[in-house]
């Protein structure tokens, strides 16, 4: 049955060895999807399908030699031939696929010649079950010229698939049969099989379409030669002409020789939009993800991603976004053997997308690196033969960047892929992202970027930015049905009416005048609709407003709801119990056991892990959380519930609402997905202008954020030496964001007074050195970056601060106090978590009371005297002006103190009636800050001693748990209470995860799936190759020997 593809094989294949190896390749030079492109349109094809035959012989004998290989394949023969209910079309696809994998492999293949056409059709005729016009066609003997060129095994074939449709002769029109001819060519000329004729909502690309097919396509392209060449071999027995024996045995040859050759070559780049068809394998295998939607499929296909141009695309919440990124981005590190970096939002997506990826590196050769936190190499490590994806988060991607253009690396970075580049417009952090990618665009001309986004308004400009062509796309695999509800009605939210919305119904739960008290807004109405079969989110305004809303509706939910899922959901308290050191938060004691909990930034890393597990298996139906969840990791439901239109106290933005709704009904989980704003009649007007108005528009944050933003630029500017006269400045500004809609921004200055202002600003706060022309805006003269500028911009010190942290490093020196860490914790600690910091006088004082008399000399040296503290407990009036930054920041200190002593969120938080979260949150914002501030004492002489003392204070913080811990919680993703469990089972080194048996993993570690123990064991190895790589490469540094030793030439 595989003689189709292998007479299309030879076809091509003829020709000497060394045209053979030729060919070979050319598989790989022909692996752009361009390249590709060319070839499928059979340009390539037709310049090989003269080659010779001669050396297509091979030694046919030993395969057939072969008697398991025989009986395997004679197993295969009987799947397709003898059973009566096969799946013919599968079968036929596997050929196809076969033939497609190998058209892309080989990329000389002229399926277009008529022998080839015909081989097909008479394929595909067996593949489907055909009615009489078709078998008037089938039973059309091939011409004798066909014929002639064809083994006796083909021959066989052909006499097989007349028995077999004579006995399928039924519905099929010839004009299906005739489309699907049409499309099995489609599918080999298209980079992965497309199927046009699905429904218009699943309309999906086809990887193999068929379930048989499936189960079978994971068989080696080795299988089906070996399956035609038993047909061959089978044909042999047959009565048949001298010259055709005489011709099967050449065609046996040649498929001796095509497998060999197929078999020597290890590369296999090409047939999956340039990539390897593994790539596809471990789609399917790692996402279960087997067919691309349609949209995905053009996008890849793109004219203009094909030439790298940069790119923004943008789709609704859902749409299947990231994958295409992920081709993307494997096409650069595999084809173009270039560095990717791959920018996300928040630190916990940035692990969650390491430890997703972690398992495709590991398989596909390339290195995935975590920048976020405190963790990632500045600049990264040169590698000598892996590609490495660096995954950051904003402010750690901006930081890589710049160490990039210091070391004049930038080049190496072939691709910058950004996710929710709405992100743009959102503050410092978008400020920070504009400076990044303006300097990328200044700097690199090859770098290519790609923006992707839901929720977009003005991509006018952002494309004027990024000098990216756009492509948009309203799908979504799973359709959205958004609802508002007032009183007791319920509206579909229809934009196109005057009103914004309709009537859709009538809310129909009984309520008693108790409930209606404790309940108003019917959340329980509108929760039991699809709780506990379907999960439910509640968006709520606050924080408390979580655990309110969550204890509210167990407290009347019926005691059913107990039963489902009881033992697991009794586990899971069980796990926070572990995770709290024996106490659990008595809300969600309350509420786990009903399947429902809160969510929100008050819990701890850990805990909120652990509720987003159980939610996501199901064991959890109802999660109460905050706008951080719409925009944090990836969590689906049935009905997502907005508590009200507002965000504290702040009412509601288009965005926000669109994050929000777009987690209800996600592809693969959900097969609907409806959103329900709960809204006061007060608020009927405003409602009706959100979801009718347009997504806001993204401005430049460049002048809001003047220290983060302006004033950071223009330093790391000069400092980098991208731009160093007035005029370059300029130049470069033009480049920004900020540039484009400079007019919008900036009505009273020229863009070129706003440079001028900022760069004397800098001069004078002493970071810059040189001259900005009064009267000349065009001044040529050159600016230089003074020792506190670069340490300034190397340490991505906000510059608010930058002059304060010099000052109080400087005093430092002359009396550090390190009887304890206390008073290098202070200098570590964050500034800018001080002003929403009111520390309880009395916990102060008691905290203070608890120091040594060295440590409390510590508080009198920075700045808050003891008799301030006590005046303070004590409820006096303190006529002397102190700073208060100095003394919350102090507070913070002996928090961070009392976290590094006790290495435990849970009791320092009690301690210092905190929440947990923000505990937590403290600490790991003090683990970066405290990086930074080393690599701003690494710039400036002076301050050499710092740099052992933070280094070590920067691991501390970093990981504040017991020491043992650390190894296994460097893997992405494995947090203290997974680290305790791995360690506690004898898991005690990365190189024990590393190694580590899955199976076994999911059965010593509690609460643990078989995709988890896979993720983490992925992740350790990819840590581990890392580690090791690293390594390597210093060795092969230090045994280099030197070009220019006097003396050698
Ligand atoms: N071709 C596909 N077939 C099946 N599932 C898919 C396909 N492409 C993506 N998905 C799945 O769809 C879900 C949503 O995809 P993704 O996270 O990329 O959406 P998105 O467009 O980035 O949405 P958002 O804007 O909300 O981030 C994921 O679970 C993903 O695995
Ligand atoms: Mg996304």
């Amino acid at each position: 049955m595989a003689e189709p593809g292998l007479a299309v094989r030879r076809r091509s294949c003829r020709g000497s060895v060394g045209k053979r190896s030729r060919a070979l390749a050319q598989t790989c030079a022909v692996c752009s999807p361009v390249a590709r492109k060319r070839l499928s349109s059979g340009d390539e094809g037709t310049t090989c399908s003269n080659d010779s035959e001669e050396d297509m012989f091979g030694d046919y004998d030993s395969f057939c030699g072969n008697d398991s290989l025989l009986a395997q394949v004679d197993e295969i023969e009987h799947k397709y031939l003898q059973d009566k209910n096969v799946d013919i079309k599968a079968a036929g696809d596997i050929i196809l696929g076969n033939l497609q994998s190998r058209v892309h492999q080989d990329k000389q293949d002229d399926i277009s010649t008529p022998e080839n056409m015909v081989v097909l059709k008479a394929d595909k005729e067996d593949d489907f079950q055909m009615n009489e016009n078709d078998l008037v066609d089938s039973n059309q003997e091939p011409s004798e010229s066909v014929l002639d060129e064809l083994p006796s095994s083909q021959l066989l074939y052909f006499e097989k698939m007349n028995e077999l449709s004579s006995g399928y002769r039924k519905s099929v029109g010839t004009e299906e049969r005739d489309k699907c001819i049409g499309s099995s060519l489609d599918k080999i000329r298209s980079p992965l099989s497309f199927c046009p004729e699905a429904e218009p909502r699943n309309r999906t690309v086809d990887v193999c379409s068929d379930s048989k097919c499936d189960s079978l396509k994971t068989e080696s392209l080795k299988d089906h030669l070996k399956s035609a060449m038993t047909v061959n071999a089978k044909a042999q027995t047959l009565q048949v002409s001298k010259t055709k024996q005489l011709k099967e045995a050449v065609l046996s040859e040649e498929i001796c020789v095509a497998k060999k050759t197929i078999e020597s070559s290890s590369v296999d780049i090409g047939p999956f939009y340039g990539l390897p068809s593994k790539v596809k394998d471990l789609l399917k295998q790692f996402r279960g993800i087997e067919t691309l939607y349609e949209w995905q499929h053009n996008c890849l296909m793109l004219e203009s991603l094909q030439q790298r141009k940069n790119l923004i695309y943008s789709l609704p919440t859902s749409g299947g976004k990231t994958l295409v990124a992920e081709i993307i981005i494997l096409q650069e590190l595999l084809c173009r053997q270039k560095n990717v970096l791959m920018i996300l939002p928040y630190v916990a997506i940035v692990q969650e997308k390491v430890r997703g990826l972690s398992s495709f590196g590991i398989e596909l050769g390339f290195l995935v690196e975590e920048y976020a936190g405190s963790k990632g190499r500045f600049p990264p490590i040169k590698r000598r033969i892996k590609k490495s994806l660096y995954i950051a988060t904003i402010e750690k991607g901006h930081a890589l960047v710049n160490s990039l253009i210091e070391t004049e690396r930038i080049d190496d970075l072939g691709l910058v892929v950004v996710d929710e580049l709405h992100m743009l417009g959102e503050g410092s952090r978008g400020a920070t992202l504009e400076i990044t990618l303006a300097k990328i665009l200044y700097t690199s001309k090859n770098t290519q970027i790609i923006g992707m986004s839901a929720t977009l308004n003005n991509v006018e400009d952002l494309q004027k930015f990024l000098q990216a062509e756009y492509y948009t796309n309203n799908f979504r695999p799973v359709e959205l049905k958004e609802y508002v509800k007032i009183r007791d009605t319920i509206y579909a939210v229809d934009s196109k009416t005057e009103k914004g919305f309709t009537f859709s119904r009538l809310l129909n739960f009984k309520y008693s005048s108790n409930l209606q008290k404790a309940d108003p807004d019917h959340i329980i109405a509108l929760v039991t609709e699809v709780i506990p079969k379907y999960s439910c989110l509640i968006f709520c305004p606050t924080k408390k407003n979580c655990e309110n809303v969550a204890s509210m509706v167990c407290k009347y939910l019926q005691k059913e709801f107990r039963a489902h899922r009881e033992k697991e959901k009794q586990d899971l308290i069980k796990d926070l119990k572990n995770i709290g050191n024996g106490s659990v938060c008595p809300v969600l004691k309350q509420t786990i056991p009903f399947g429902v909990a809160y969510h929100h930034s008050g819990l701890t890393n850990d805990e909120r892990k652990s509720i987003e597990e159980a939610y996501s298996a199901g064991i959890l139906c109802l999660l109460a959380c905050t706008a951080t969840l719409a925009a944090g990791v990836n969590l689906p439901a049935r009905r997502v519930i907005l508590r009200a239109p507002y965000v504290a106290s702040d009412f509601l933005k288009k965005n926000q609402y669109k994050q929000m709704i777009g987690r209800a009904g996600r592809a693969g989980i959900d097969d609907a997905g409806e959103s329900i704003l709960i809204v006061q009649e007060k608020d009927r007007h405003l409602v009706q202008d959100l979801v009718s108005s347009p997504l806001e528009n993204c401005y430049s944050n460049l002048l809001l954020e003047l220290t983060k933003g302006m004033q950071s630029l223009l330093l790391s500017l000069v400092g980098l030496k991208i731009a160093v006269t007035h005029e370059e400045v300029s130049n470069f500004m033009c480049s920004t964001l900020l540039g484009v809609q400079q007019q919008l921004l900036s009505k009273d200055k020229s863009l070129s007074e706003i440079i001028k202002d900022g760069l004397e600003n800098l001069i004078q706060k002493g970071l810059l050195r040189g001259r900005t022309s009064e009267k000349d805006h065009n001044s040529k003269c050159t600016l230089t970056v003074t020792p506190l500028g670069k340490a300034t911009y190397k340490g991505s010190i906000d510059l608010a601060y930058c002059n304060l942290l010099y000052r109080e490093l400087k005093k430092g020196l002359e009396g550090l106090i390190l009887e304890s860490n206390l008073h290098l914790l202070y200098l570590a600690t964050p500034y800018d978590m001080t002003s929403n910091c009111s520390p309880d006088w009395m916990i102060y004082l008691k905290q203070f009371n608890q120091l040594s008399a060295a440590e409390q000399k510590v508080a009198d040296v920075v700045g808050v005297p003891e008799s301030f503290i006590i005046k303070k407990a004590s409820g006096q009036a303190i006529r002397k002006n102190m700073d208060s930054a100095v003394v919350n920041r102090l507070y913070l200190t002996f928090v961070l103190y009392a976290l590094l002593k006790e290495t435990n969120v849970w009791s320092v938080s009690e301690k210092f009636n905190m929440s947990r979260g923000y505990v937590q949150n403290l600490l790991s914002s003090a683990a970066s800050f405290a990086s930074c501030v080393l690599h701003f004492c690494e710039e400036l002489e002076e301050f050499w001693v710092y740099k052992a003392l933070l280094t070590e204070l920067t691991k501390q913080l970093t990981y504040c748990v017991k020491t043992e811990l650390i190894p296994l919680m460097e893997v992405a993703g494995v947090l203290e209470a997974r680290a305790k469990q791995l360690y506690n089972a004898g898991y005690k080194t990365l190189a024990h995860l590393a190694n580590a048996n899955p199976e076994i993993l999911v059965k010593v570690i509690e609460h643990l799936s078989r995709r988890q123990a896979k993720q983490i064991i992925s992740s350790a190895k990819m840590l581990l190759s890392e580690k090791a790589e690293a390594l390597q490469e210093e060795v092969e540094e230090l045994l280099k020997v030197p070009t220019d030793i006097p003396g050698t030439y």
